[in-house]
């Protein structure tokens, strides 16, 4: 090849990157948002930490944040649908009276898949969990709409924050069966406030520890003038400024990308995106700087697992509409952010689905992907466990056909190989720091309980 041509076959492909730059840039802003994201003190950040891998915060001290969440898992748990409290062990391996993830009772698990965490202290995350059932509310006093209602106390100061208050009510995630301890009782009646509640238990709880007390004094200087004053909307505030500040994640090719760096991309990877933002329409529902438009859509993702207690059989998740009431909102839920996807499979709202192309594929065509939808897809082994819709029955249940016909999406006319092509842009959605996180266990908590099993 002769040196002129060379020359304009580089000016051809940096005009060609510059326009894929500006459109992205268009629809993304600028690049890295410092200001997004609220700081933190070291001390604050750091107490977050040991709560978080605590199981004081369980009702019976059997389960923490971390078991479901952990570093080694992308900050979630590995598993489709997870195993709650009265388990042992994490991700892959845990296990509930000596049966393991692998052959436990798909029927009794967790009948959401828990989402990873990266990213949800920018300010751009309002709403938590798939049906959004903690979010910013300007016009509750308590600056946030939640399912504790008028009980929601003050003084919350993130999404992140409010969204802490909660695990530790539910008796599946870690307050335990009723009848088993006090935090139970008081979960099982809607009990979280007064000095009875749930809340107010487990900061007794946090506060007859000294060295937590101590902790407390150095992470909220001058705050407390008394120990009782410390409440769960302090231990809920130093979690939420550990996960904002621990698992920030946008440091990826992505951002580089976005700031110029054109060669941190594969021809590939930049093909995929613009596939993303074109033909493959990802970015109507997939977009801003995180990849997610905050809002709820329907696109029929397979349900297995328990269920919420929906539809005939009580083995349906309307989604949203058990946040609204409003039958428009059955089945939909919310577009999760696509940072570090590559690191936390199984994807969906119930984890049916192992890999990222098998996850795009179903958008493609939903109604199709249901219809063929094969348990094997999430690798576990005791498939008869598996259904929530009783997946044999699918193409004949009417329950399941009218979850289809309520997809957003029909049909998105991609190729095999472009779907490759928008996998290898998701992979650039990673940020390298997350590929080693074992610097955020920390080596012991003030309660002397056990981290790890
Ligand atoms: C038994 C497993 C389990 C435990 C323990 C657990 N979680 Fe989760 N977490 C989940 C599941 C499942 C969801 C999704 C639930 C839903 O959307 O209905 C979730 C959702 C979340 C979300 C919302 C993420 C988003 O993108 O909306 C955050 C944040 C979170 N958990 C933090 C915590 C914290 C903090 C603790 C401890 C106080 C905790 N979790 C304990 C399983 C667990
Ligand atoms: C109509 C809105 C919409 C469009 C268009 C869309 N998605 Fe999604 N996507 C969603 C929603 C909503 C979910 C979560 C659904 C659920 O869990 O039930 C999701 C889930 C995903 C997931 C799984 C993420 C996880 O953490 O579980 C991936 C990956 C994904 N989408 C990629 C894509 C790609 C690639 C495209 C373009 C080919 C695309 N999406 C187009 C709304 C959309």
């Amino acid at each position: 090849m002769n040196r002129l041509r060379c020359l304009k076959l580089i000016h051809f492909a940096t005009v060609i990157v510059s326009i894929h730059i500006s459109i992205a840039h268009a629809q993304y802003g600028p690049p890295r948002d410092d200001g997004g994201f609220q700081k933190h003190s070291k001390e604050k950040v750091e107490l977050g930490q040991l709560l978080f891998f605590d199981k004081i915060l369980s009702g019976n001290k059997n389960i923490s944040c971390a078991s479901c969440h952990h570093p080694l898992n992308g900050t979630a748990d590995g598993l489709p649908l997870g195993i709650g409290e009265g388990g042992t062990g994490m991700g892959p391996s845990r296990a509930l009276n000596g049966v393991t993830a692998a052959g436990f009772n798909y029927k009794k698990r967790i009948p959401r898949n828990a989402p990873a965490l990266f990213n949800l202290g920018h300010k751009d995350f309002q709403t938590m969990f798939h049906d959004g059932r903690v979010q910013i509310n300007t016009r509750h006093a308590s600056g946030f709409t939640t399912p504790a209602g008028n009980q929601t106390p003050r003084g919350l100061e993130s999404p992140l924050a409010a969204q802490a208050m909660f695990p530790v009510t539910s008796a599946d995630e870690m307050a335990g069966e009723p009848g088993s301890n006090p935090v139970a009782d008081a979960a099982e009646a809607k009990r979280f406030t007064g000095p009875d509640g749930v809340w107010e238990l487990l900061a007794s709880r946090i506060r007859a520890i000294p060295e937590y007390v101590s902790l407390f004094h150095k992470a909220y200087p001058g705050k407390f003038s008394a120990v009782n004053q410390i409440t769960m909307v302090d231990i809920a505030n130093a979690i939420a400024a550990f996960e904002s500040s621990t698992w920030r994640a946008d440091n990826s090719p992505f951002d580089r990308f976005m700031a110029g760096e054109a060669d941190c991309f594969s021809k590939q990877a930049r093909e995929g995106l613009v596939l993303f933002l074109g033909k493959g329409q990802c970015s109507s529902c997939h977009a801003g700087r995180f990849q997610t438009d905050h809002r709820f859509h329907a696109i029929a993702m397979p349900q297995i697992g328990p269920g919420k207690g929906d539809g005939s059989a009580g083995n349906h998740d309307y989604g949203r509409e058990r946040v609204t009431g409003r039958e428009s909102d059955r089945y939909k839920f919310r577009t999760p952010s696509l940072r570090n996807v590559a690191l936390t499979a199984p994807y969906g709202h119930c984890g049916a689905y192992y890999d990222l192309k098998t996850t795009i594929k179903h958008h493609l065509n939903p109604a199709s992907a249901i219809s063929e939808f094969n348990p094997a897809y999430t690798r576990v082994p005791n498939t008869n466990t598996l259904t929530g819709h009783d997946m044999a029955l699918m193409q004949n249940s009417e329950e399941v056909r009218n979850m289809v016909s309520r997809s957003e999406i029909r049909q998105i006319p991609l190729t095999d190989e472009e779907v490759d092509k928008i996998v290898e842009f998701l992979y650039c959605l990673t940020d390298p720091k997350s590929f080693n996180m074992l610097n955020q266990i920390p080596h012991r908590v003030p309660s002397g309980l056990p981290i790890t099993d």
